[in-house]
């Protein structure tokens, strides 16, 4: 195998209590990455885990009624559901339960013991079972571990010591010799400084409870569970059973790891494998933590967000996108609701599902379906070419420095270009002149190349959108490995032919309704018929409203209008403004119906209008009557009532 390796890691989690959406953050950033080093051409060797030894879970396990493993058993699987609902890509997952990982454990213990690195003393000190960790009374905020705030409690026992403080020096000169080795800077610098401080030996045996792996030459002993844990990161590589896949993926590319565990993985980690005699892991990346509504998680709080419900409500690719375009990986992040919805309309919802709904209309209502012949590309096209072969090649360097969120930026600005180009381009006026076909097909043929490159590039964020996109395009929906090196080719690869059938339009993210009490309602509700937001016929509620007489309903002026002129409404998601002709009138209406429609494709239908509505100012346009439409209850289809046979001007009753 020829391709270059590249091992990544996600912490292993502790089954103590199922994740959160901070775990499935950590985890899908990693995910991402080992996608994106795929589509690379790497061969990649993506891990993730469970932790699952320690006096918490011993603990927790008790007040379950349950033992150890039966309790861990039954977490780990709901990681596992997770992650498979998330569309995780890992290649492997670790439990420290294995035996796999028993034997590494002891054996290198072993080994330190027997090269004298670890010794026998008696330790007296605190200890924070939550964050499994041993302080010095002189590291302790008022009395609180320093890491998470909670009580810490008094340890006395015999244990076996690790000598860290023999490594001190060296860890020292290989942290200032690699800048690359602990990132971001902000942690490097914290991790240097900590280590300047002096650092004690570590106590890495534990007597007072049994739930882990014994220490192999004196049984009273478990291995303390960070010491454990660390080592998952070579046992699942091979270091024991399998040479030949070590020394292809050790040393481990990333580890990434949240911003309180960068201390474990960039002190304790590298100095057990100097102890052991191997080579250090390229890069521990520490990112930010994710808030909610600007709080930590927590139980007590009430405020512990639950991917899998998340995933069930919006779907794994909404989740997945908001996670790594909403946050700035080495720095805290926030999660709200209401930024979750609006970034899945903006982005998701409107700039990619219209542009791709825009495109594949056009290609069945001007052509079928197939391709027609194109010409010679010509200046107009030359800036989204252009845009969009200069892409990947940025989005790569971006990506190799893990700014994920600006990589992503970079995609979404050539889709806004695009749906610009459309509107520039004006297909739907090509369309209408038969000696315009080669241009139109020109056109249509480089949206579908940019929207071809958008489908390799979103792949390791949206991978199921990234599929349906290209089965849509009439591509071959999987997006194959290395398949990044041929981006720059815009149209010289010739996946779109003259011929080349696209498929139906479906949306790939229906719009989500703000509902009022996660959002501010924009207008009160006796003006709910003019809010240009809403769409025109909700759905009837299951009540229904109250009934009314025939002359009630004769009060409408329901008539027939054909659209002669459509547009979108600058800076709105959903507004298009429609000059319709009502037979004996010409009226400008402005439409809440831009995700479900096109410009190009309003001009020509005929519509139904209430003519006699009161008329309203819409951002500023003044808009004097409105189109019937009818939707499904949670908004995700919504088709106008249309009266294709008729002239305009004919009164609906
Ligand atoms: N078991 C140890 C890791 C051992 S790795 C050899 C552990 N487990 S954990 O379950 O407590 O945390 C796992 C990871 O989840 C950590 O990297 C932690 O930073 C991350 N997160 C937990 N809550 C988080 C947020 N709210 N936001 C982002 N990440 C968070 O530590």
């Amino acid at each position: 195998m020829n391709k270059q390796p590249f091992f990544i890691s996600t912490p292993i989690y502790y089954p103590s209590d199922r994740l959160h959406i901070g775990h499935a953050y950590c985890t899908t950033i990693a995910d991402a990455v080992a996608r994106f080093q795929r589509l690379a051409g790497r061969d990649v060797f993506f891990l993730t885990g469970s932790d699952e030894h320690g006096q918490k879970i011993q603990r927790k396990a008790a007040e379950n009624g349950l033992s150890p493993i039966q309790y861990v058993d039954k977490i780990v699987a709901s990681f596992q559901m997770l992650w498979e609902k998330l569309g995780v890509s890992h290649d492997d997952f670790i439990r420290t339960t294995e035996a796999r990982h028993h034997e590494v454990v002891q054996t290198i213990f072993q080994k330190i013991f027997d090269q004298g690195d670890i010794y026998k003393a008696a330790y007296e000190g605190w200890y924070c079972t939550p964050c499994e960790t041993f302080w010095l009374e002189r590291q302790l905020t008022e009395g609180n571990c320093p890491d998470c705030g909670r009580p810490v409690e008094r340890v006395q026992e015999e244990s076996y010591f690790f000598r860290m403080s023999k490594y001190q020096e060296r860890l020292l000169k290989h942290i200032e010799e690699h800048p690359e080795f602990i990132q971001p800077v902000s942690r490097r610098n914290e991790m240097i400084n900590f280590i300047k401080q002096g650092l004690e030996d570590l106590c890495v045996s534990r007597t007072t409870f049994d739930w882990g792996i014994p220490v192999p030459f004196d049984r009273k002993h478990v291995v303390y569970v960070w010491f454990d844990a660390l080592t998952n990161y070579i046992t699942a590589s091979g270091y024991l059973h399998d040479p030949e896949k070590f020394a292809r993926y050790w040393p481990a590319d990333i580890h990434l790891v949240g911003k309180e565990i960068v201390r474990f993985h960039s002190i304790i980690w590298p100095i057990i494998l100097m102890a052991l005699g191997v080579e250090l892991p390229k890069q521990i990346y520490g990112h930010g933590w994710l808030v909610v509504e600007g709080d930590k998680m927590s139980k007590s709080k009430g405020n512990v967000v639950d991917p899998v419900l998340l995933i069930e409500e919006f779907g794994a690719d909404a989740i997945r996108f908001f996670l790594l375009r909403e946050i700035n990986l080495g720095q805290d992040g926030n999660f709200s609701r209401d930024a979750l919805i609006k970034r899945i309309n903006s982005d998701l919802a409107n700039d990619l599902g219209n542009l791709l709904h825009r495109t594949l209309n056009m290609m069945q209502r001007y052509n079928g379906g197939a391709l027609g012949a194109t010409e010679a590309p010509t200046e107009m096209d030359a800036g989204l070419i252009e845009m969009a072969k200069a892409l990947a090649p940025r989005y790569r360097e971006q990506m190799d420095r893990m700014e994920i969120n600006a990589a992503i930026k970079e995609i979404w600005q050539l889709i806004g270009r695009a749906n610009k180009y459309i509107d520039e381009t004006e297909p739907w006026i090509l369309a209408k002149d038969p000696a315009k076909a080669a241009r139109l097909n020109t056109v249509l043929q480089n949206l579908l190349e940019v929207l071809a490159i958008v489908s390799v590039l979103v792949a390791p964020f949206i991978p199921t959108t990234a599929g349906r996109i290209r089965s849509q395009l009439g591509l071959e929906s999987a997006v194959v490995p290395g398949a990044m090196e041929r981006l720059g080719n815009f149209g010289a690869d010739g996946q779109f032919q003259p011929g080349h059938r696209t498929g139906k339009p479906e949306p790939i993210f229906p719009r989500i309704e703000e509902k009022p009490e996660e959002a501010p309602a924009e207008k009160p509700a006796n003006q709910q018929e003019q809010q240009p937001e809403k769409h025109q016929v909700a759905a009837v509620a299951p009540e229904g409203p109250a009934e009314i007489t025939i002359d009630d309903f004769a009060k409408l002026d329901l008539r027939t209008a054909k659209v002669t002129a459509a547009e979108k409404v600058e800076k709105t998601d959903k507004l298009l403004k429609l000059s319709v002709d009502l037979g004996s009138e010409q009226r400008t209406i402005v439409s809440g119906i831009s995700q479900y429609y096109s410009p190009e494709d309003m001009v020509g239908r005929t519509v139904i209008v209430i003519a006699n509505l009161k008329p309203a100012k819409i951002r500023g346009i003044e808009s004097h009557g409105m189109l019937l439409a009818a939707s499904d209850a949670d908004r995700t289809m919504l088709s106008l009532v249309t009266a294709p046979d008729l002239p305009a001007g004919c009164k609906v009753k």
